[in-house]
């Protein structure tokens, strides 16, 4: 049963990122735990998309994948010099090192697990997502990406199965463990 608390309270110590493929349910699990501990959150890709003034899907048709990364590299480092918060990241933040080193040297990786079956249940428009396409190819980016995904995460958290107040516990007692989430006095 999930437990509910009072915003309000508690504090990061450092930033938290959400990684792991989309569906996982990064965003979602980021802002639960925003809402029930009282701390911000952030969508990494909302943040991008605000600052360019455009979508996601119009960068990669306008000027391709390689364009994206390096406005995502550009935006996660600037994100994570700001003050600790929850970080829902992009699914394919993981293919650039510099990124991990990033989240390596300034905060907590937290690797939300799906398969590319769940995912694809998860994700009612797959349009928004340039890089989903269909299941088959699905299958073989989670496969090509499970090792950057451990590679970068402090800690892996399984999604299939659970619900996002059932996955958001189960996070915030990792953080709260590790020191990273901590209770103000
Ligand atoms: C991508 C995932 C997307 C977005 C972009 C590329 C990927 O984010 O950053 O479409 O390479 O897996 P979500 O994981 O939030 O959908």
């Amino acid at each position: 049963m999930a437990r509910r608390h009072h915003a309000g309270g508690y504090e990061l110590t450092k930033p938290v990122y959400f990684i792991g493929f989309m569906g996982a349910g990064k965003t979602s699990v980021s802002q639960y735990l925003a809402k029930t501990l009282g701390l911000a959150s952030i969508d990494a890709d909302e943040y991008l998309e605000l600052l360019e003034d455009r979508i996601i899907a119009d960068i990669f048709a306008e000027e391709g994948e390689e364009s994206f990364r390096d406005l995502e590299t550009q935006y996660l480092e600037e994100l994570s010099r700001r003050s600790p918060r929850f970080i829902g990241c992009g699914g394919g933040v993981v293919k650039r090192p510099k990124n991990i080193t990033i989240m390596k040297t300034h905060g907590y990786a937290v690797y939300l697990g799906v398969t590319a079956e769940e995912a694809s249940h998860r994700i009612p428009n797959t349009d928004s997502r340039p890089l989903f396409k269909d299941i088959e190819t699905a299958r073989r980016t989670v496969a090509e990406r499970i090792p950057l995904y451990e590679a970068a995460a402090d800690v892996y958290v399984e999604t299939t199965g659970y619900s996002v107040p059932e996955i958001a516990d189960q996070v915030e007692a990792i953080l709260l463990e590790n020191g990273i989430l901590v209770k103000e006095d």
